[in-house]
């Protein structure tokens, strides 16, 4: 059996501002300023009228902290101040654009927004906020922790995994291995399981169980959760 962890992408919905007639988008993904940790985010900020300059803004707390302005001075693009994480360009006077160039988890949560000289920065119409996803890295089996186990024909026995700490919370499925390498041909098990979860912080354990009656034809069948391959034998 393969015990896979599939990642949830919670949907986040983004909201436009019309009104102040400028927007920001972002390239990651589920509205875009959904984006796994250490990768970058394309931040950009455009309007339907020209603007000298933009500024980029986090909301904390409703009180709006100036991060970067990106404009046109006199010698070309600038930004101000100079931010060693914050890549930032002008595209056109109704497009400038920041690269995060490496999101980490504690960007997660954060409302992002940007306006144009003389904006209204009270108007949150146009706030974003960066979800932060944190892939699974591990996934081990912990229940029966040794790699070979002894099962009585026809009893039932429960087989547990863990994931490491992630977000979005993973859903665990278990798998009968056909004896092959190849995954495409291993079956779903559908009953008999279920998932448990720890959270800390913004950090989820999840914990997959399965309970299975082993019959005799499962012998040799493996049982594997990342690395580890659980190998059933049967007393006779
Ligand atoms: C991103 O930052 C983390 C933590 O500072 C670092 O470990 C990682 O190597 C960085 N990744 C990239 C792609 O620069
Ligand atoms: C977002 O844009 C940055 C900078 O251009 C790029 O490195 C990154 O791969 C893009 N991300 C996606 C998901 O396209
Ligand atoms: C293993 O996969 C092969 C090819 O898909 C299939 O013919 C066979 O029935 C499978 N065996 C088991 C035990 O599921």
């Amino acid at each position: 059996m393969v015990c896979y962890p599939i990642q949830v992408i919670l949907v986040v919905c983004g909201i436009t501002s019309l009104a102040k007639g400028i927007t920001m988008s972002g390239n990651g993904t589920s509205g875009g300023f959904t984006v796994q940790e250490n990768s970058p985010l394309k931040l950009t900020c455009s309007s339907s009228i020209d603007m000298s300059y933009i500024t980029f803004a986090v909301r904390e707390l409703q009180l709006p902290k100036l991060i970067i302005s990106v404009g046109y001075g006199p010698s070309g693009c600038a930004m101000d101040p100079q931010l060693s994480y914050l890549s930032c360009s002008c595209v056109s006077k109704r497009e400038y654009v920041c690269v995060i160039r490496n999101v980490t988890r504690d960007m997660s949560g954060k409302v992002w927004f940007c306006f144009p000289p003389g904006g209204d920065i009270t108007d949150n119409s146009g706030d974003k906020t960066i979800v932060v996803t944190i892939g699974i890295t591990a996934l081990s089996m912990v229940s029966p922790a040794v790699s070979s186990v002894s099962v009585i024909d026809n009893t039932a026995r429960q087989f547990r995994c863990e994931t490491s700490a992630g977000n979005p919370l993973a859903t665990v499925e278990w798998y009968k291995d056909n004896g092959t390498q190849d995954r495409a041909d291993d079956i779903l098990i559908t009953t008999g399981t279920e998932t448990d979860t720890r959270a800390s912080g913004t950090l989820i354990v999840t914990f997959g169980k399965v309970t299975l009656t082993v019959q005799r034809s499962d012998h040799e069948v493996g049982f594997s959760a990342g690395q580890t391959t659980v190998e059933i034998g049967f007393t006779h």
